[in-house]
């Protein structure tokens, strides 16, 4: 009996099969009701004393070896049914094209990851936008001249409804529904009705930063500002020309220092070394009152600048048109995973 079991074993371990209904076959003859390893246990009973533990294991061999084959078995004959469907799977891959992000998108997050390793968080609003958003809280009543500085789109007749034209609206929006201490930044689009300019596609975008506590002061928008150029460009030489707008006071255009070193540092900074990169200023108090916050108590710096004029400078970008035609071989060279 003993040997006959070991001549199944050895069959099952030779076992091929060719489908799956073979295969089938095989677990019925082998591990069925009515199958060969019942057959044997059945014969236990009767096998002397001093035999049955040879028996035993013999038998439980007999059934490890049929279920590991069926197994097998079955799991290699579905891979080749699904090789016979998808096609060879142990062929390597067909190379798939990767997107990449705009270079304008990868500029603002370089810009965000920047200013949130100092605590800004990141706040946006509408870009269809009303009055007093965008300008009157901003310190730029009606009739006032410098909101020619920003020729505006208005929405259908209604003179309240517009296209925001500067990303300082979201600051206005950020205060009235924070308290300090604030720290954010409010990347965006912006738009202006400028057809004749260099941005002739009449949109960009801006970053806009806000900074208000306690005992805020110049100095403290300097360093930030320093460690900002610091950070994008490597270069942290800046000069606070005196400039104007009507929500700071008082109000500067921050430049940075190139350097001219190269032929290029020459064209770009026309001879000079230095870029100018942005505006900022101290909170005026009139927009701080208008947005709630008690201009006795807290003070505060903001900050704009364009995030297409950096992303040239960044990439020495020859024509700023570029940034918005979508030529798929410019932007393939701005593969990045920012
Ligand atoms: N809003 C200005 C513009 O669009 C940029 C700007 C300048 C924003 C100075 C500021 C600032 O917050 O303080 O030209």
């Amino acid at each position: 009996m003993l040997e006959k079991i070991k001549e199944s074993i050895s069959e099952a371990e030779n076992f091929q099969a060719k489908s799956i209904e073979e295969v089938e076959d095989f677990r019925i003859k082998y591990l069925g009701k009515k199958g060969l390893l019942n057959t044997y246990f059945a014969e236990f009973k009767k096998v002397p004393n001093d035999q049955k533990k040879d028996f035993g294991q013999t038998v439980n061999r007999l059934k490890q070896v049929a279920q590991e084959k069926v197994d097998a078995l079955k799991e290699a004959l579905a891979i080749k049914e699904e090789a016979s469907v998808y096609g060879d799977l142990t062929r390597p891959g067909e190379p798939i094209a990767l997107g990449a992000r705009h270079p304008i998108s990868q500029v603002k997050n370089q810009i965000i990851e920047i200013f949130s390793r100092i605590g800004f968080n990141v706040s946006e609003g509408p870009e269809i936008e009303d009055d007093w958003h965008n300008f009157t809280a901003l310190n730029l009543p009606e009739h006032h001249p410098a909101r020619d500085m920003q020729d505006t789109f208005f929405i259908q007749t209604d003179p309240d409804v517009l296209l925001r034209t500067h990303t300082s609206s979201v600051q206005v929006r950020y205060m009235e529904n924070n308290t300090p201490p604030i720290r954010t930044i409010s990347p965006g689009r912006v738009y202006r009705n400028e057809a004749i300019s260099a941005r002739s596609h009449c949109f960009f975008h801006q970053v806009e930063g806000l900074y208000i506590d306690k005992d805020v002061s110049f100095a403290d928008l300097k360093q930030t500002l320093q460690y900002f150029t610091q950070a994008l460009f490597g270069k942290s030489k800046i000069r606070l020309r005196p400039s104007y707008f009507p929500f700071t006071e008082p109000s500067a255009e921050v430049d940075v220092y190139w350097g001219l070193e190269t032929e290029t540092d020459y064209k770009m900074t026309k001879g000079t070394g230095w870029l100018e990169i942005m505006g900022c200023g101290m909170v005026d108090p009139n927009v701080l009152e208008n947005c709630g916050i008690d201009p006795k108590e807290y003070s505060g710096f903001a900050f704009g600048m364009g995030i297409d004029r950096i992303a040239l400078l960044l990439h020495q970008i020859s024509d700023i048109r570029l940034l918005s035609e979508n030529d798929i071989r410019f932007l393939k060279q701005f593969k990045s995973v920012l």
